[in-house]
């Protein structure tokens, strides 16, 4: 008998472009169906068909607090009563602003746009404008949402479907040329290559914009040399610093990857956690660059939704939870704790396997050391992921489904949760081995 869940992609990719509204979740990588799902509660995840999961995606990170928490939906549902919109300010995004500038002291000032895609575009914009530059620079691998001048070199499902990444080519057909030719790519980690760029061309460069900690080819870690050469030169450029940090903000620490590595950008983009699971993006900085904004600058941005009350509602209840003493450490060491079953499984079952880990995000590669960049991170064994994966899924573990996405956990990930993981794992490793 077909399932429900069969019954509705195949229904949904007559209407809808490979069956799916963002390219990743098309299991075009893994192969298979893609999972449609009705409920989520906590850490868990149940099918249209009633399969119960385990999700090692929240949603690709905003789910931090775990699915449905009840102070979230309970706050949305009193907000929602209010109007769902009324494209003017409220007091809503006031207390986001304060709260934003409380935890990311770096954003001076902020203003709240619908997702990540438009964070960053508009944090390039005002770099730009508060420059008088057009030159970007980005690193390999890096994914920064799917605006034109960013997609070189990108990663995450531009990685995933294999798409045209050489230098100075656009990953994605639709994007002119000329647009792309602005956007010089780096590798990341590679401080040589940074100082040699800066050496070259320094002054005519606007912005860097850099993942701190990347989640978009997998989990690549930063080394804090590089990052502190990057902050050094851009400060004696006078090129814009941009953190995007809408993956990593308030995910691997509190105040984000710059508190994590003690580095200061210039601005940072923010998104997924600050809407708790609704549409909410950011950008923010130094006051004098972000006084270049209209109204009262000559570079202009603007959205109908934008500070959205109920999207704010979620995120600003999101964003109380995290602020509970301990949060980030249990986070931290609920995730390394996940990390270390999957290592030791590996090993014992003979598997060329390695994985990390920074607060609640983590990455696992079938390679013998974890990357540390784009070239490092192709090298790894994308057959093995897929078979992984796969077995995991029968099993009601939900991973991200491509070897080049990190994995996310939730306060609401239990030791049971972690436990069940583990076991489902050392299936798998057995199977891959058995192959
Ligand atoms: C680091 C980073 N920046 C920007 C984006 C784009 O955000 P959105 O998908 O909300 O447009 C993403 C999305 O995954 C991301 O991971």
């Amino acid at each position: 008998m077909t399932s429900l869940n069969q019954t509705l992609f195949e229904k949904s990719s007559k209407l809808i472009p490979g069956g799916v509204n963002s390219p990743v979740r098309a299991f075009r990588s893994v192969g298979g169906t893609p999972i449609f799902f009705k409920k989520g509660l906590g850490s868990k995840l149940w099918d249209v068909d009633g399969k119960e999961y385990i999700d090692y995606i929240n949603s690709w990170g905003p789910m931090i607090v775990g699915h449905a928490h009840p102070d979230v939906i309970k706050a949305v549902q009193e907000v929602a009563a209010n109007s769902l919109s009324f494209g003017a300010p409220t007091g809503l995004e006031l207390e986001m602003a304060e709260l934003i500038n409380k935890l990311v002291p770096s954003m001076e000032q902020v203003r709240l746009v619908s997702s990540g895609t438009e964070a960053t575009m508009s944090a390039i914009r005002v770099a730009r404008g508060f420059t008088g530059r057009n030159k970007l620079v980005k690193f390999e691998g890096c994914y920064h949402g799917h605006s034109d001048a960013l997609l070189v070199k990108a990663g995450s499902g531009l990685l995933t479907f294999g798409k045209s990444n050489q230098l100075g080519v656009p990953s994605s057909a639709g994007v002119p040329a000329e647009v792309a030719a602005h956007t010089l790519t780096l590798e990341y980690n590679n401080t040589q290559s940074l100082k040699d760029l800066f050496a070259q061309m320094g002054d005519e460069i606007a912005c860097v914009i850099i993942e701190p900690v990347v989640g978009n080819m997998n989990l690549i870690v930063p080394t804090q040399e590089f990052l502190q050469t990057l902050r050094a030169l851009c400060t004696k450029h006078g090129a814009v610093l941009i953190f995007d940090e809408v993956m990593t903000g308030f995910r691997v620490a509190l105040g984000g990857a710059q508190a994590l590595y003690n580095i200061k950008p210039d601005m940072t983009t923010l998104g997924k956690v600050i809407g708790g699971g609704l549409p909410v993006g950011a950008f923010g900085g130094r006051k004098d660059i972000m006084q270049c904004l209209a109204p009262l600058g000559a570079v202009y941005q603007a959205g109908t939704l934008s500070g959205n009350p109920v999207a704010v509602t979620a995120g600003l209840e999101t964003l109380k939870l995290i602020q509970a003493p301990d949060f980030h450490a249990k986070l931290t060491a609920q995730t390394k704790k996940l990390v270390d079953g999957l290592k030791a499984a590996a090993a014992e079952a003979g598997v060329v396997f390695s994985a990390q880990s920074v607060g609640g995000m983590f990455g696992i590669y079938f390679s013998e050391k974890c990357p540390t960049s784009f070239n490092e991170v192709m090298q790894s064994n994308k057959d093995h992921f897929n078979q992984f994966f796969h077995s995991m899924l029968d099993s009601g573990i939900y991973l991200g489904p491509s070897a080049f996405e990190a994995g996310f956990v939730s306060a609401a990930h239990t030791d049971e949760d972690i436990a069940f993981t583990i076991d489902a794992a050392k299936k798998a490793f057995k199977l891959l081995v058995a192959h």
